[in-house]
């Protein structure tokens, strides 16, 4: 059983009975979902090309649906040729389809900070995907990283971070440049209706699962304004889930607990930062980032959302044929869910975990294939399903 699956299918947002869009009739009855495919950069652009790959081929074979690909060349290689991400309108152009695939930016010859707060970071803003939800567990044929955490058994988690604020709204300066006087500020900020939006969501998802279980992460000791707010509205939140059980943690001690007490964890809810670093740490725990899916949702359904792997451009393996694209195919299914198409997602999913358990797997994962032979080998697997 897939643990992934059982987190999402259960309790993501249904996708709404499709409408015909803008006036557009549809004369058969096959559904069609607008994709937009940024594959952007490094290892990005090799496993986005698998994920289409998968894709294309899950849609002749369940059939009923099809996915309309709009690829655009947002991405370093733009930035460096013309100067930007993505042309002007972008935000507009992307608005107009259903959902956004997202493989990775980030490039050596670029500062970091550029590529993240011209692409993926204002995505996120400008379409309220106001949470990031990751799955994280162990599944068959992974081998135990630490000697108390070895099976699904034992770490089988939720995590869920606020995506649009926090420590990333993006607010600060430079001032006194390049003096020795220069001053520079970062500010978090917390809204206590984005503060809340996010918890409401976290309760709702850890209602759903088995469990019933959330732990609520801040570091409200040393951060005694904003994360103060963020325990308070946890509290009047939590009044209104009264049959999930939840506790606090300070987001250190949270980084000893999930390597100690796996098993003590199962839905997680914690900010911007603190929920991007918890989550690699996840991820490493439950076998490479190279598996390490994620969702940037906006649940009122009024944006886009964007699926897309957790890991980066990954320079020390691009271009090399050696990522794994089971992140990306991974988040590719949970793309497919979100859009209502929930067999196929199955069926990407099942292929994926199967190929896993043979052992077809990339380096990360102890395997020796690359990650074009991975991408048919899960082909194959869900073609003979
Ligand atoms: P990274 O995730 O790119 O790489 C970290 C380590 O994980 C590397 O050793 C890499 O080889 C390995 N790895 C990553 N993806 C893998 C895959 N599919 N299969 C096997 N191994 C994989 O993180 P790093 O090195 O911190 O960042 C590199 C660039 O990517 C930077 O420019 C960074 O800003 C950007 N980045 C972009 C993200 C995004 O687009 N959402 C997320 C994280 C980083
Ligand atoms: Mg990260």
């Amino acid at each position: 059983m897939n643990t992934i699956r059982t987190a999402t299918r259960t309790t993501l947002p249904r996708a709404k009975i499709l409408q015909p869009r803008h006036g557009l009739m549809y004369m058969s009855s096959i559904r069609q979902h607008k994709v937009a495919v940024i594959a952007g950069d490094g290892v990005g652009i090799e496993v986005t090309a698998s994920t289409l790959d998968v894709l294309r081929t899950i849609q002749k074979k369940v059939g009923g649906f099809e996915l309309k690909f709009d690829e655009l060349d947002y991405g370093s290689a733009r930035y460096k040729a013309k100067g930007s991400y993505a042309p002007e309108g972008w935000v507009e152009d992307l608005r107009k389809n259903d959902v956004i695939f997202f493989g990775a930016v980030g490039d050596p010859e670029v500062p970091d900070h550029i590529s993240l707060w011209d692409l993926i970071l204002p995505m996120r803003q400008n379409f309220q995907q106001y949470v990031n939800v990751r799955p994280s567990k162990i599944l068959p044929g992974i081998p135990a990283r630490i000697t108390n955490i070895n099976s699904h058994k034992d770490l089988d988690w939720l995590i869920i971070r606020e995506n649009t604020e926090g420590e990333y709204s993006g607010q600060g300066g430079r001032t006194h440049k390049n003096t020795p006087w220069e001053i520079a500020t970062e500010t978090s900020i917390f809204t206590r209706k984005g503060v809340e939006r996010c918890l409401r969501f976290a309760f709702e998802q850890a209602q759903k699962r088995p469990k019933k279980f959330l732990t609520v992460v801040s570091k409200s000791n040393a951060q005694r304004y904003g994360l103060v707010l963020w325990d308070e509205v946890a509290e009047i939140v939590s009044k209104d889930y009264p049959d999930v059980k939840w506790d606090k943690m300070l987001v250190d001690a949270m980084t000893v607990r999930m390597v100690t007490k796996p098993t003590s964890l199962d839905t997680i809810v914690t900010t911007n930062l603190h929920g991007d670093i918890l989550s690699d740490l996840a991820a490493g725990l439950s076998g490479s980032i190279g598996i390490a899916h994620s969702l940037s949702l906006d649940p009122t359904r009024k944006s886009p959302s964007l699926f897309e792997p957790v890991h980066g451009a990954a320079f020390d393996i691009m271009g090399k044929n050696l990522a794994n694209p089971i992140a990306a195919i991974m988040s590719s299914a949970e793309m497919l869910r979100w859009l209502g198409e929930e067999k196929a997602a199955q069926i990407i999913e099942k292929a994926c975990e199967k190929s896993i358990e043979k052992g077809q797997t990339t380096g990360d994962l102890g395997g020796k294939l690359k990650t074009t032979e991975v991408t048919e080998a899960v082909i194959k697997l869900l073609e003979d399903q």
